[in-house]
Formats: structure tokens, C-alpha cells, sequence
């Protein structure tokens, strides 16, 4: 979108195929922005954002033909520190000295996944928050404030419901209502996908085990376990 030619890199053609599909359809809702607004030239204009924008997107399982050239590498795999240093090592060495590296992790410490590699000195945290496209922060702040207020949030939110204090719905309605957040946080915790809410509580329960605020969850853990992983599955806390 912003005129740099990107490869997203998996393993899987299969997910290469569904990610295609998102992009298609999310450059699609800016496209119809762009065809009522005179300042992008209106229906014209906007075909032309949205054909350059894929012209400039190869998806391929062949990290290596892409490294090779590339100024950045940013990855966002599975939040597990050991996936990502076997990762980063790889990369490492097949990337050209002056590459840049950055996780999108959202909780796991930077400098211990540099550690894998030999760039500490190009290697930083480019962690976005969703959706992508449309939510304007790009946080690579050491202590990753957004999800360290957030996740215990959620994690709360949830505790109160296996409780039986209140519905997850009654819950998200005072939050929207009371506080204005556009979504309330089971709403949210569906939306981000509830295994990566359990990945980086589970990722701070282990570094701080005393913490209360990180202990296990049963209801997220259930719900996880029997994949009913939010949004991306038809089914979370609500089903879609
Ligand atoms: N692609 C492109 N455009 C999109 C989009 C997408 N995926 N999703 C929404 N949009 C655009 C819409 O086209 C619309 O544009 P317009 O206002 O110019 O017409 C605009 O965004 C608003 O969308 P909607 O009218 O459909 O709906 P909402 O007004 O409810 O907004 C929302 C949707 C932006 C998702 C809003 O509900 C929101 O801000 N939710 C909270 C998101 C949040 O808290 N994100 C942080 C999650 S934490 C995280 O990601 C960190 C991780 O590490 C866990």
C-alpha cells in the first residue's frame, strides 16, 4: 500500500491462498473509500491503488530467493521464543549484512531473540496491532505497553465472566458503552484469535510465575483446547 515491493513468506500454499483472499478483500474496502473521494480520482484512481498495490505482493514458500535482496525482514510467526530463534538463525544466514531484522512479537523480549543471530546491532521490535490496515500505531517500545495493559484486561474480562458476574455480551456492552471502546473485550480477545491471547498470558505466567494477574484461565483454556480460537474459527466466546 505504501509502494515497497513485500513477500510474504510461509510454509504452507494453502495459507498463502487464504492470506491472498484477506489482502484481496481488505485493499478491496480502501478501493471503494478511494472510488467516492476526489482526492484519489475517484473510481480510476482507485483501481490503479489497488492493482499496483498487488503488482508490488509476491506470496511464495521460497524464503530464500526473497532474503537474499531484502533491506527488512519482519517476521511474525507463532509466539514461541524457540520458533523464533530457529527462524532468525535461518534467515541470518542467508540475509545480505545490511538487512535489517524485526519480530512482531507482542510479548516475548527482543534482545533474546536476537540472540539467535549475529545483527543485534539491526535488530529491533515492529509490533502492529489489528487490523493492520487501519489501526495507526506501530509499537516498538521496550515493555510493549499496549498488550501489557491489554492482556491483563481481557484476561479479567474473562475471569469476571467464569465468575458469574455478568455475560460476556453484558460485559462488552459496558465497556463500549461506558469507557468508548469501539469493542468490548470478548468481542476483542475473538477478533485477535483466543490462542494468542493464551500464547502470550501463558508466556508471561512463565517468566513471572508469582504474578496473579497471568495465572491460568479454565474458560480460555477450554474454549482453546476444543479450538474455538475466536473470529478466525466461526466460534470464540460468541459465534460468527
Ligand atoms: N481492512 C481494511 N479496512 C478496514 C478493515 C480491514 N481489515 N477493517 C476495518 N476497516 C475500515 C473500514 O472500511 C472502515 O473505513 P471507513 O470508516 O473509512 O469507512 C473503518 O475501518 C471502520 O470499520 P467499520 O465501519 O467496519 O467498523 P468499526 O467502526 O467498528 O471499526 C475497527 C472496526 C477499526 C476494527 C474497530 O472496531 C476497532 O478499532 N476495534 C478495536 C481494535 C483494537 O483494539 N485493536 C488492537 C488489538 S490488540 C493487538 O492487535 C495486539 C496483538 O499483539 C494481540
Amino acid at each position: 500500500m505504501k509502494g515497497h515491493d513485500t513477500a510474504l513468506v510461509d510454509v504452507s500454499d494453502e495459507v498463502l491462498a487464504k492470506s491472498k483472499l484477506a489482502i484481496t478483500k481488505s485493499l478491496g474496502r480502501i478501493q471503494e473509500k478511494f472510488s467516492q473521494d476526489p482526492k484519489y480520482g475517484y473510481l480510476e484512481g482507485a483501481e490503479v491503488f489497488m492493482s499496483s498495490a498487488l503488482k508490488r505482493l509476491t506470496l511464495t514458500t521460497d524464503m530464500k530467493a526473497f532474503v537474499e535482496s531484502a533491506d527488512i525482514v519482519i517476521e511474525s510467526i507463532v509466539e514461541n521464543i524457540d520458533a523464533k530463534k530457529k527462524l532468525f538463525a535461518e534467515v541470518d544466514k542467508v540475509a545480505a549484512p545490511k538487512c535489517i531484522f524485526a519480530s512482531n512479537t507482542s510479548s516475548l523480549p527482543i534482545a533474546e531473540i536476537a540472540s539467535a543471530t549475529n545483527r543485534k546491532d539491526r535488530f529491533g521490535g515492529l509490533h502492529f496491532f489489528n487490523p493492520v490496515p487501519v489501526m495507526r500505531l506501530l509499537e516498538d517500545t521496550p515493555g510493549f505497553i499496549v498488550n501489557r495493559l491489554l492482556m491483563p484486561y481481557l484476561g479479567e474480562a474473562v475471569r469476571m465472566l467464569e465468575r458469574g458476574d455478568a455475560t460476556a455480551k453484558e460485559i462488552d456492552q459496558a465497556m463500549e458503552m461506558g469507557t468508548g471502546y469501539p469493542m468490548g473485550p470478548f468481542k476483542l480477545a475473538d477478533y485477535i484469535g483466543l490462542d494468542i491471547v493464551k500464547l502470550i498470558l501463558d508466556g508471561w505466567h512463565k517468566r513471572f510465575p508469582e504474578n496473579r494477574i497471568f495465572q491460568p484461565i479454565t474458560v480460555l483454556d477450554k474454549l482453546v483446547s476444543t479450538g474455538k480460537l475466536g473470529r478466525k474459527t466461526g466460534e470464540g466466546f460468541y459465534k460468527y
